[in-house]
């Protein structure tokens, strides 16, 4: 490494503080003529005061450039330390700081530098506490989420389940696809399947039962196992709680019995037990995603709501718009979008092929998982905007702001284009997303958007339309339209009913910015799903502590805390029907690597997939931290 950048904050002057940068020239030459950029999610501001020591050159969203001061060198083995103040915020964690950084060279060329944590110089950090406690279990079953009724006697641990005899295909076809769910989650683990019977294996057999609710099962164990479901998903979850117990009575044997004798009575909670992934900000390639869905499988989560698009970039082919996935889906030191968020200097265009998106959703049905896209309009449109430029208003100057410093990256309600464009789009999604669901985000348009592009002045006008939010249900509407002449629900983030918003029926929205907005909706006529940033956010650092990995924008949630939210209890019981289930979000503007994904996501997914599966009366924390602590991971 030739080039290290090392960053500190401190809190004067408040409220953002100061951050003090300095790049370590590691070479055996003089560094001159050179600027140096770095992406930080702490953003020194368009009205910052002049930085200490440095020029200020540019920035974009996340994206910096600074120049040291004229004829400025370093020399081998020194450094050069800068100060900028005016930032967005606070930081409230190690990461909130540089994620990575390059040095331009006098030549045009590009060097990326090694980076440091954030440090806080003004006092000891605190360190993280630990993830979980180490818990009691009354019944030493291995099952997450935890089942409805259980009444078990531990026994002997077989070598394997085998299917009984005459079973049909079909049924010893879901037996081999749970074993293999458990091969491909634990390649090092005993195998929990064989379809040939030996010594110490132990028969499945299945049985229909017509009374028993979607989704529900119930196991009997004796002699031979009984599998009793009224359908696919019942027979499914059934399948998979019986290998969790076999994988965990054999990985863990010290922890988890298999049963001898008994019963498990078990039926989901909610019918939507999602689960969202960001792949803009960090984009997770094909197998990544493969395995994650898997891992959905695991925990009886149902809903895989896969975020595609965003400022950062555009994740998906769109027969007839090419440029979406060239221009809308690289970023680089040359533009036209900047490194953000941790990128290296060099390029990278990454998307999912149409091939790959169908072999996603075919392998998330075989999982019973419905894959949810999102494309995320009308804000949060950079990466949009900058492949189909001609859906800017000309006349529009730079004049808002979103909360993550994106300038005018809103598509314009004015721009007939706009619906030519997403009519291509939405026909590639309906193509390739069985779904009847297509969110389109609606989250998070600056207050004050469009309000200086003459194109929507004269929509306003015309359509008497006062402010931004009702252009932007106006957009919406429009939008229903077009979800609704494609047999498609509009699903959204709760911004959606701003406005105006949207006709309720057959809309879905997204309660993300608080518990409370989730009962407010409902109370408007939308279903709901709950999703509080404060609990379910699994980008959200999981304590205060300064040394804690994530964001801290909508706050911190330990395991504890998550596991213990529970979204009824603060819904009208009036509007219950409203009410469809609960949702995990993984936004990955801080997950730079598998290990970090890893250490955020789990066991906080586990939590939610108990909220979204398990009565509130069956909860417990304790039973739950033993559990959790054998969860597969990405
Ligand atoms: C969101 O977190 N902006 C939905």
């Amino acid at each position: 490494m030739t080039y290290r950048v090392e960053n500190s904050w401190s809190p004067e002057p408040a409220p953002g503080g100061t951050l003090t940068v300095s790049l370590h020239n590691l070479s055996d030459a003089p560094l001159a003529g050179f600027t140096l950029s770095y992406t930080a999610i702490t953003r020194v501001m368009p009205d910052a005061p002049p930085p200490e020591n440095a020029v200020f050159l540019k920035r974009d969203a996340n994206y910096h450039r600074f120049a040291p001061p004229e004829g400025f060198s370093i020399p081998p083995g020194g450094s050069w330390t800068f100060r900028a103040a005016g930032l967005n915020r606070a930081p409230l964690h190690r990461g909130d700081g540089v994620k990575s950084a390059y040095v331009t060279l006098a030549s045009g060329d590009h060097v990326d530098a090694e980076v440091g944590d954030l440090m806080r110089g003004s006092d000891r950090p605190e360190e993280p506490p630990a993830r979980l406690p180490e818990g009691r279990l009354e019944h030493p079953f291995a099952l997450v989420p935890w089942p409805a009724r259980l009444d078990l006697v531990p026994g002997e641990t077989p070598l394997a389940l085998v299917p009984a005899e005459d079973i049909s295909a079909e049924d010893s076809a879901a037996l081999a696809a749970a074993g293999a769910l458990q091969r491909r989650l634990f390649p090092a683990a005993r195998a929990a399947v064989s379809l040939a019977p030996q010594p110490g294996t132990h028969q499945v057999a299945f049985a229909q039962d017509p009374a028993l609710a979607p989704g529900a099962y119930r196991l009997n164990f004796a002699a031979t196992i009984r599998l009793d479901s009224a359908d696919a998903d019942g027979r499914r979850h059934g399948l998979v709680a019986l290998v969790q117990l076999l994988h965990g009575a054999t990985a863990q044997p010290e922890t988890f019995r298999f049963p001898a004798t008994g019963v498990i009575e078990d039926a989901p909670r909610y019918a939507w037990r999602g689960c969202h992934l960001d792949v803009c900000r960090h984009f997770w390639p094909a197998q990544d995603v493969r395995r994650f869905l898997d891992i959905l499988g695991w925990y009886r989560l149902n809903i895989f709501h896969w975020h595609l698009t965003d400022d950062e970039g555009w994740r998906f082919e769109v027969p007839g718009l090419p440029s979406l996935t060239t221009t809308g889906a690289t970023r680089g030191a040359d533009g036209p979008l900047l490194p953000q968020l941790g990128d290296p200097a060099a390029a990278r265009t990454q998307f999912y092929t149409t091939e790959e998106l169908r072999a996603l959703v075919a392998h998330a049905a075989s999982l019973g998982i419905e894959v949810v896209p999102e494309i995320d309009i009308p804000g949060h449109s950079t990466a949009m905007l900058a492949a189909l430029p001609h859906l800017v208003d000309p006349d529009e100057p730079p004049s808002y702001s979103s909360v993550q410093g994106y300038f005018n990256n809103a598509l314009n309600p004015a721009i007939e284009g706009t619906y030519e464009a997403l009519g291509l789009v939405f026909d590639a999604m309906v193509a390739v997303f069985p779904s009847r669901h297509i969110h389109i985000g609606g989250d998070e348009v600056a207050r004050d958007a469009w309000m200086a592009s003459p194109l929507s002045r004269a929509l306003m006008e015309r359509e008497g339309l006062r402010g931004t939010f009702e252009l932007q249900s106006y957009f919406l509407r429009r939008v229903k339209e077009m979800l609704t002449a494609r047999d498609r629900v509009l699903v959204g983030w709760n911004e959606v009913a701003h406005g105006g918003g949207v006709p309720a029926k057959d809309t879905l929205l997204m309660a993300w910015e608080n518990p409370q907005v989730g009962a407010a909706l409902a109370r408007e006529g939308y279903d709901v799903v709950i999703t509080p940033g404060q609990a379910y956010y699994l980008d959200m650092a999981q304590s205060p502590a300064w040394l804690e990995p994530g964001a801290g924008w909508a706050g911190s949630s330990t395991p504890e805390q998550t596991y213990a939210y529970d979204a009824e209890a603060s819904f009208p019981a009036e509007l219950r029907r409203r009410f469809r289930g609960v949702q995990a979000c993984i936004w990955c503007e801080h997950f730079h690597s598998k290990d970090y994904f890893n250490d955020l996501v789990f066991p906080r997914l586990a939590a939610i997939a108990e909220a979204a599966w398990t009565p509130l009366a069956g909860k417990d924390w304790l039973r739950f931290a033993v559990q959790a602590r054998n969860s597969p991971r990405l």
